[in-house]
């Protein structure tokens, strides 16, 4: 037999037209229907790497050979996770290193890699971060909502990443919560709506690269009820801080929680989100983590989800009973996927063991791993796992950050103005207040950190404070002093020789989950602000109080004493946005997503009867002047 060159014969295997490779394994065919490709590959797969596609680990305790040893479907970075260095070639290096291991499996599964992008690819130095949800929500413009999807999905595909853990579509009762800066509010109608143009963009966001491109996917979180726990009712110390709602009971009558919190998971279907997080929390006692009725009646059944189920961190153990019990109840209650990002070896082994003693049908597994299997042939990850090289150009560019610059704009609410706004050019402005000048301050949890970054302005190459942007926009013309803690000496201004306008940035210092929950009274502006105003009080004709927080805040007697009072909650990498509206060259159209108390002693939950809620109020829903 004349015996080809290797290199021909090579040639002319590698020509093999994909079809008859694919003939012989249809589940790689891209031309063949989904169902068709996930019920073809399924039946290939050995029950080990059924079950491997149901583990999640985190990069932090697994590598790509512990995850090609376990056929391991996803994996994570929990919050601040990131690889070294952390830059874009840095995430494409790592990626590459696990989809590489995927790919030397006997079937060849791509992996998918879940990182919570909440408001930008914010894990990254340099990205475009958006104001969080709080802001976004304020400025109840879906088309903007849209594109930070969007950007976000394009900011993250450089680096070969395409599962957001968001957004959040939690409505928030009880604004005392920790993470009711990363939501859209307490009302389920702009809940619903900007939550799903946040994942119609993100989701829709690689289109514009053309048909190879992967379809990335959002995730709606944490399903459900999150933002409905009564207060007090949960009660856990942890990372230095006690909880008090976090991971708590969502109470009362089945049929109104419902109404109240399912909408915006029915806008989340209807917008294709293809994956949701269950929440730590519990309805009516019983935890979401084993609530088939909830997981499966209604948000696959009802609303007709047919994406993948995801557990919270490690909230598996947080059920009743063995490990192994527990992996047992999550996965019968329709988990698919089991975010235990240390313990994957145990979950595979509590999985088999399920299986193996008839505790977990058989066809529970088959159904989420199809599940699973059905996203990932969704996404096109079997044909285009890597970067988008096209998009690297787009981190954050000029052309994202406008329009995070303009998010900003329109998430300001103005709460009081006494003549003290518009500022004018040429006016001598005092500026006091650590938070006009810090980006970890103005970007709050989940920026490069889990609970945010404190870092002297040097991690967030691009970004500008509130004083970067008032000393641009303002402009020669305009005399501005800045001092963190309002000490000016006399010859720049005093009582006597007052500069025109003061400007006083506080509000509240990062913070994620059960680390933010506050009481009401520590809702309140603390004795160091309230100093500072006074302290700066004399020394202008006009106090302008700029709040940078994640949420309202009592002001106590800083209403009184400020001329102008700006909700600016936390505006991320563009806090140059904030100027803009200060000095008058974009209106002030923000709107409150919250409502917002009037003191700690009075303070309602949004759900506390209407007559007591709206008494106990400063300023309702929806509020903001336009001037
Ligand atoms: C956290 C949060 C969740 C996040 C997940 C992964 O505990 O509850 O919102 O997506 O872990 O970081």
């Amino acid at each position: 037999m004349y015996r080809l060159p290797l290199r021909v014969l090579a040639a002319g295997i590698l020509s093999t037209p994909l079809l008859s490779l694919a003939a012989e394994l249809p589940y790689r065919d891209p031309a063949l229907p989904v169902e068709q490709r996930v019920s073809d590959l399924l039946s290939r797969m050995t029950l080990d790497e059924k079950l491997g596609q149901m583990l999640m680990g985190a990069r932090d305790w697994v590598g790509p050979e512990q995850m090609k040893k376990l056929n391991m479907g996803t994996l994570l970075s929990g919050g601040g996770s990131v690889p070294r260095p952390n830059t874009v070639n840095g995430w494409v290096a790592m990626m590459k290193g696990y989809q590489d291991a995927a790919r030397s499996t006997r079937l060849g599964i791509p992996v998918l890699y879940g990182i919570d992008s909440t408001h930008g690819f914010a894990h990254l130095p340099g990205a475009t971060v958006f104001p969080q949800l709080v802001g976004m929500a304020a400025t109840r413009d879906e088309a903007l909502v849209r594109r930070a999807g969007e950007i976000t999905a394009r900011e993250m595909s450089a680096a070969a990443l395409y599962w957001t853990f968001g957004p959040m579509v939690s409505v928030v009762d009880d604004i005392r919560w920790g993470r009711s800066y990363e939501a859209f509010g307490e009302n389920t109608e702009l809940v619903s709506r900007l939550g799903a143009a946040f994942t119609e963009g993100f989701q829709g966001g690689l289109k514009v690269y053309g048909p190879k491109a992967v379809r990335p996917i959002a995730t709606a979180k944490h399903f459900i009820g999150d933002g409905g726990v009564a207060f007090g009712s949960s009660d856990f110390a942890m990372a230095g801080g006690r909880s008090k709602l976090d991971r708590g009971d969502t109470r009362g009558d089945n049929a109104a929680l419902l109404a109240r919190h399912l909408p915006p998971y029915k806008a989340q279907v209807d917008a294709g989100v293809r994956s949701v997080m269950a929440s730590f929390s519990s309805w009516n006692g019983t935890p979401m983590h084993a609530n088939p009725h909830l997981l499966n009646d209604v948000l696959r059944k009802q609303l007709g989800f047919t994406g993948l189920i995801v557990s919270d961190w490690e909230a598996v153990q947080l059920l009743p009973g063995s490990f192994d019990t527990q992996v047992a109840t999550a996965t019968n209650a329709g988990i698919d996927v089991l975010m235990e990002p240390q313990k994957t070896a145990e979950v595979l082994a509590a999985l088999r063991k399920g299986v193996t003693d008839k505790l977990i049908p058989q066809q529970r597994i088959d159904q989420a791993v199809s599940n699973i299997l059905r996203v990932k042939f969704e996404m096109g990850l079997f044909e285009h796992a890597g970067p988008v090289e096209a998009a690297q150009a787009g981190v954050g560019s000029a052309e994202h950050r406008q329009v995070a610059r303009e998010l900003v704009r329109k998430s300001l609410v103005l709460l009081k103005n006494d003549a003290a706004l518009p500022l004018k050019r040429k006016q001598h402005i005092l500026v006091a207040g650590e938070h006009a000048d810090d980006l970890g301050l103005q970007s709050g949890g989940w920026t490069l950190e889990w609970q945010g970054f404190f870092d002297n302005n040097t991690r967030l190459p691009g970004a500008t404070t509130i004083i970067d942007g008032l000393s641009n926009v303002g402009g020669a013309s305009t005399k501005i002093d800045f001092d963190p803690n309002g000490q000016f000496a006399k010859k720049v201004a005093s009582a006597a020789s007052p500069a025109d306008v003061a400007i006083v940035a506080v509000g509240e210092r990062p913070y994620s989950e059960w680390l933010g929950d506050r009481s009401a009274a520590e809702l309140s502006l603390s004795a160091d602000d309230l100093a500072l105003i006074a302290r700066m009080r004399p020394l202008a004709r006009k106090l302008v109080l700029v709040l940078v927080s994640g949420r309202p805040l009592i002001l106590g007697d800083a209403l009184k004493k400020s001329d102008a009072v700006v909700a600016a909650w936390l505006p991320g990498s563009e806090g140059a946005g904030v100027a803009d509206v200060l000095f008058g060259d974009a209106p002030f159209t923000g709107k409150l997503p919250y409502a917002w108390p009037k003191d700690a002693a009075s303070f309602k939950a949004a759900s506390a009867p209407a007559d007591e809620r709206r008494a106990s109020l400063l300023f309702e829903v929806g509020y903001g002047l336009a001037k």
